[in-house]
């Protein structure tokens, strides 16, 4: 049943013709909209996060996830390149392993882009809060209980019940996006502007500081084993989130101009310009300050995001502590104004990473309802707008709970899984097409792609079972959901089994 429905390519590009997005966007639009997704909650947040997993070591972590996503970045690109319709690994699945396949990436896709959005939503009320600790800025106070999820309370003077900074932003940029893409599009080359500027001062102050001690032990947690979420795999399982949203740029590809020259530029570009940002921001922190991990009563690293992990932080200036790390180096390293700046920097631009995953997932549903297996009435554009606004607002307020309620990295492994996953398809595809259509014309085409996509594969395998076992349970339990409403709606509904393609 999982492989047998499978969507001719070319009626997929006709499908998407019929009910088509307006094509605006260009090559340079489309980078500044991979950076803009790319640069975010992982370079700014979860830096603190690799270092209670790795140590120093997270150096190599930031070094294998981004070889395992230029690996899959490239694979994306001969995909995208010949697909070029809204809905990435989703419709390509389609394409190539058939519908049910489609439907369980389309649904890890939802963890990928929907959690991602309240991910970095999170990441930006860390930021928020630390402003509004560390000036007077507005003249407001620290907003105490309304800044943390609940279950990280360390004790009832701490508050937190339900982070309200975190789902007001998700709500205001739902509602951007159902004003319409192309406005939200320009704000974004601002910000993308804001965060590159905010990352080169920090190098700039970070790296003259840097210290060989603090580069020692390396490996405190060792490399780490499968299933423990620790160690440098562990780290890198989990900072992969700081590169995940490249791929944002191929869900755009509907709307994109000339979108078989300048998909592939869009992706390996912003892919390239983000890692040797995190290369020397990960150095400065680290040599800056170190990173060395909080150790429990055993003597081994507490796992982040625990009430284990807040207790033994109480009080704690390590970077491995901080909830907003760039600002609190900057800040250990005297310069507390630009300090206050770059986390300025980043509750300006991190809305713009919330931005283009949002507006990622509103257009996989927009998609998966367009084919049958959502149902129709979500895919309803605005009458004067012109954007999924149903499926927005849906979405929008979904990732606006969950950005409330859950503490950051957890969230971002969440995001991991589902987004390895659909790596791991989107490989397999290609490889497949290869196989079965060679003929069919590939304007941009894997190099080596025999070498290529199975070490794509076998890199987001890795990362995969490093993510630690609470991720991964959840994350097949999130599948066996989707199964069951594949079986009770998308296979019966299906405009592929039934013929019921929309005119
Ligand atoms: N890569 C994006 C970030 O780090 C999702 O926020």
């Amino acid at each position: 049943m999982l492989f047998k429905r499978v969507k001719p390519l070319d009626q997929i590009i006709a499908t998407a013709e019929k009910k088509a997005l307006t094509r605006q966007l260009g090559a340079l639009q489309l980078t500044l909209m991979g950076v803009g997704a790319i640069i975010g909650t992982g370079i700014f947040v979860l830096t603190a996060e690799a270092g209670q997993k790795a140590g120093p070591g997270m150096m190599l972590s930031f070094v294998i996830a981004a070889v395992v996503c230029a690996l899959a970045a490239l694979s994306y690109a001969e995909l995208a390149s010949m697909v070029p319709v809204a809905g990435s690994a989703y419709t390509y699945t389609y394409g190539v392993l058939g519908e049910g396949v489609a439907w369980i990436v389309g649904w890890a896709l939802v963890l990928e882009y929907a959690i991602a959005a309240g991910t970095v939503a999170v990441g930006w009320s860390n930021y928020m809060n630390g402003l509004l600790l560390n000036t007077d800025l507005f003249g407001l106070v620290h907003p105490g209980a309304l800044s943390l999820p609940e279950f990280l309370r360390t004790g009832p003077q701490d508050g937190g019940i339900f982070n309200l900074l975190a789902f007001l932003i998700s709500l205001v940029i739902m509602f951007l996006l159902i004003i319409g893409t192309s406005k939200s599009a320009k704000v974004n080359a601002v910000l993308v502007a804001i965060k590159i500027v905010a990352l080169t001062v920090f190098i700039a102050i970070a790296l003259p500081a840097t210290k060989h001690s603090n580069f020692q032990p390396f490996l405190p947690n060792g490399w780490g084993s499968p299933l423990g979420g620790i160690g440098v795999l562990g780290a890198a399982a989990s900072i992969f989130f700081a590169y995940v949203g490249f791929d944002a740029v191929s869900t755009a590809a509907e709307e994109t101009k000339n979108p078989n020259r300048n998909i592939p530029i869009g992706l390996i570009g912003s892919l390239a310009v983000c890692t040797i940002f995190y290369l020397l921001v990960g150095y400065g922190a680290v040599g800056s300050v170190g990173s060395q991990p909080m150790l429990g009563a055993d003597g081994i690293a507490i796992h982040p995001g625990t009430l284990e992990m807040a207790n033994a932080c109480k009080g704690s200036e390590a970077l491995v502590c901080s909830k907003e790390p760039l600002a609190h180096v900057l800040r250990l390293l005297g310069f507390e104004r630009i300090g206050n700046l770059v986390g300025l920097a980043a509750v300006l631009a991190l809305p713009s990473v919330i931005l283009v995953m949002m507006y990622g997932q509103t257009r996989i549903f927009f998609t998966m309802s367009r084919d049958g297996l959502l149902p129709a009435g979500l895919s309803k554009l605005h009458p004067k707008f012109h954007t999924p606004h149903v499926l927005t607002l849906i979405t929008g307020i979904a990732v606006s709970l969950f950005a409330a309620m859950f503490p950051v990295g957890v969230l971002a492994d969440i995001v991991n899984s589902g987004t390895l996953f659909a790596f791991i398809m989107v490989s397999i595809g290609v490889m497949v097409l290869r196989v079965r259509q060679p003929e069919r014309h590939r304007p941009f085409r894997t190099p080596a792609v025999w070498l290529i996509c199975p070490l794509a594969i076998l890199g987001c395998l890795l990362l995969f079972v490093n993510l630690g076992v609470h991720t991964l349970v959840l994350f097949f339990g999130w599948a066996i959901v989707g199964l069951v409403v594949y079986a009770l709606y998308g296979y019966r509904k299906s405009h592929l089994a039934n013929g019921t393609e929309p005119a």
